[in-house]
């Protein structure tokens, strides 16, 4: 049988620290209440001039030296994000050709707001059981804080930038057990970033726009129903599962999935207080921390899972 392994994870943050502290100085709020409602304590922002593509080549470079492998043997890149660089071309050929990789059998971006990179994960397994290719490049990168309103206190405390990487590989070995992807577009309307150029003019609003509440319960809601599902289509048991590295929202999202799952917050890899929400970046991001910090081990069982806007959610189970 043919299967895929994550060979390796790489991340990278920003330099620059945005703080509570600091955002006090900026909109209505304080330290306490972004702590008790999100659990945040701070998170990174690009440099003037830094994009998504330099975070990602970044994280990319990171998973590539780990992984002991040299770049020209990547087959496909697959960039999650809703912060590309540009229209065209897309994020993954820009850091395609930043690598120095000079053809891939496909390298193109993904969008599935904060699930990207489940999506992503998911696509590249397709492709690599298909036989269509055999290493991949999977990243989760964005660069949140473009458009993000730093007038707007619900939603400018959350996020933050940052990019993680995977390269999955084919192997006769068991890694990715199973995965599942979702979207419901009827609740579209409750996370939006409608801004865009049409015809030279720049129309919609081009900051998030988000109604907080019914974003958490729709969130909670499918993190654990997701990982339900999955854990019996794949047939493990949710009690058997080492690791459960969810995308990183707010604490108290963390905190209701683990207990609706029955999981102990110990099993949670929570990076949320020191990177805020890096949408597709969260999941990969965490992680990476996680595999080098030396809590997740090879053969430990780890289930990733996200949720974003669209409304879009996914999860996948990972012999490591
Ligand atoms: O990837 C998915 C992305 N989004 C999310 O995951 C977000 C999910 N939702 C959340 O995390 C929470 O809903 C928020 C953290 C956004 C908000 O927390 P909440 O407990 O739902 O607060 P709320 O919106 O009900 O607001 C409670 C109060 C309000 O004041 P009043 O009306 O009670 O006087 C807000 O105006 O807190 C106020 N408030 C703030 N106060 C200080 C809202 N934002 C802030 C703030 N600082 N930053």
């Amino acid at each position: 049988m043919r299967y895929s392994r994550i060979i390796s994870t790489g991340s990278y943050l920003p330099e620059r620290i945005l703080t509570n502290k600091e955002l006090e100085t900026i909109v209505e709020t304080n330290d306490e209440w972004i702590v008790e409602r999100t659990g945040i304590k701070e998170r990174h922002i690009v440099a003037s001039g830094e994009k998504t593509s330099d975070m990602s080549y970044q994280a990319a470079l990171a998973a590539i030296k780990s992984a002991g492998i040299d770049a020209s043997t990547i087959d496909m890149i697959l960039v999650a994000t809703s912060t590309a660089d540009s229209v065209v071309p897309s994020t993954a050929c820009i850091v395609q050709e930043k690598l120095g990789i000079k053809t891939t059998k496909g390298s193109f971006d993904l969008q599935a707001a904060c699930t990207g990179f489940m999506y992503a994960l998911t696509t590249a397994d397709c492709y690599i059981k298909s036989g269509m290719v055999d290493t991949v490049l999977v990243i989760g990168a964005d660069t949140i804080s473009r458009i993000v309103d730093y007038t707007d206190r619900g939603t400018c405390i959350l996020f933050g930038d940052g990019a993680g990487a995977v390269i999955l590989q084919a192997s006769d070995r068991q890694g990715i057990l199973g995965c599942d992807i979702r979207a419901d577009g009827s609740y579209r309307s409750i996370l939006t970033c409608d801004g865009h150029v049409y015809n030279g003019k720049v129309e919609g609003n081009p900051y998030l726009q988000m109604d907080g509440q019914a974003v958490f319960k729709f969130a909670v809601k499918s993190l654990s129903s997701i990982a339900k599902t999955l854990a019996e289509k794949v047939g493990v048991s949710i009690a058997d599962i080492d690791w459960v590295v969810p995308h990183q929202a707010n604490v108290r999202i963390l905190e209701t999935t683990a207990k609706m799952l029955g999981i102990g917050m110990e099993k949670m890899i929570s990076t949320v207080a020191l990177h805020g929400n890096t949408s597709a970046a969260s999941v990969p991001l965490a992680l990476d921390l996680a595999v080098r910090d030396g809590r997740i081990k090879r053969g430990d069982l780890i289930l990733l899972e996200g949720v974003g806007a669209g409304f879009t959610w996914g999860a996948s189970l990972i012999r490591f």
